[in-house]
């Protein structure tokens, strides 16, 4: 590969319209991933005094900035020591279901180069992603060990039903892909909207979710990309099943990476009253409406927004308006 200076996902953001293009846009993003990738072990300060768990445990309260159970009075009226507990299995449990989504982005995206033809680009990015989930879990791993809460991330069914990503990768790429979009957006949208916030947050979390985040953008980059471009070459009946499709699976994995599974309920005697508020109110649909700004944009973009389709997401609770860019910060976000 020639090498170039080093180019972020943002500057190879642009529309996906020929093969040239779509190939000169993954050369750039795989210059990124040899250019500017990070280790977790290095890039972590994991040694810094500061960042040891029980050194300002406070600062493992939920940050109510973006997160239902911290906007919760419930949550708002527990002793110190319980919200920083919860607080510290929330944030554990909450990477532990973004590890197991990377597993299976691993296994589809390790199928999915199986068959890609010599010489197309998508090889080379592809691999490079897979290794930076590799890293981003060894990372996530480090982080769940060190707080040292056994937490088992995602709920039933999904946790179940690991092997499909991998049989979309072979079979339906284009609703594999699907999937990746629904697994990062929201977990970007969430990371960014910390970040971007005053709240004290502990070190690790801050110090693991820029390194992620860094990484992700060229990730969703890619994602949008091939959907761009894989879409366009479906048939129109194809087109229409794909228009319905994708809002479900948005809903569905955005639920299952927002609300956790009835491990935590039970674990922390959590009302169910309480918890369908949190998570299941008009507001809090509408907060989660807000993940799904990109992927919106992105269905409009490749041409399944059609009227029928707009019913579906706004049946699923999650339709909204166009984002005019890319992360656009929200309502509640600051
Ligand atoms: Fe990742
Ligand atoms: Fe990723």
């Amino acid at each position: 590969m020639t090498m170039k200076p080093a180019t972020t996902s943002t500057a190879a953001d642009s529309e996906v319209a020929s093969d040239e293009e779509y190939a000169e846009k993954l050369r750039l993003l795989s210059e990124g991933s040899v250019h500017r990738h990070f280790d977790p072990y290095k890039d972590v300060d994991w040694d810094n005094p500061d960042y040891a768990v029980d050194v300002g445990a406070e600062r493992w309260i939920l940050p109510s900035v973006n997160d239902m159970i911290a906007k919760h009075p419930w949550y708002q009226n527990l002793p110190i020591d319980q919200q920083i507990a919860i607080g510290k299995y929330r944030m554990a449990n909450i990477v532990k279901v973004g590890q197991q989504l990377e597993c299976v982005l691993i296994s589809g995206m390790a199928l999915y180069n199986y068959s890609v033809p010599n010489g197309s680009p998508e090889f080379e990015y592809c691999t490079h992603e897979m290794i930076e989930e590799h890293n981003h879990n060894l990372m996530f791993q480090e982080m769940i060990d060190r707080i040292g809460m056994d937490v088992r991330g995602l709920g039933w069914p999904l946790r179940e039903l690991k092997f499909l990503g991998a049989l979309m990768a072979s079979w339906f790429p284009n609703i594999f892909f699907m999937i990746v979009v629904a697994g990062e957006e929201p977990v970007d949208h969430v990371q960014k909207q910390l970040l971007r916030s005053s709240e004290d947050i502990h070190p690790i979390v801050r110090n693991v979710m820029s390194v992620h985040l860094a990484e992700e953008a060229r990730h969703i980059s890619f994602a949008h990309a091939f959907l761009k471009k894989h879409v366009s070459g479906s048939s129109r009946l194809g087109k229409f099943g794909l228009s319905l499709v994708m809002p479900i699976i948005m809903r569905w994995i955005g639920y299952a990476i927002v609300v956790p599974s009835r491990a935590f309920f039970a674990e922390f005697d959590i009302p169910d009253r309480v918890r369908r508020q949190m998570f299941y109110s008009a507001d809090a649909a509408r907060f989660i409406s807000d993940y799904f700004d990109d992927a919106r944009v992105l269905a409009n973009d490749v041409g399944l927004m059609n009227p029928v389709a707009k019913v579906v997401w706004k049946i699923l609770r999650i339709d909204g308006r166009l984002s005019r860019h890319r992360s656009e910060p929200q309502r509640d976000a600051t």
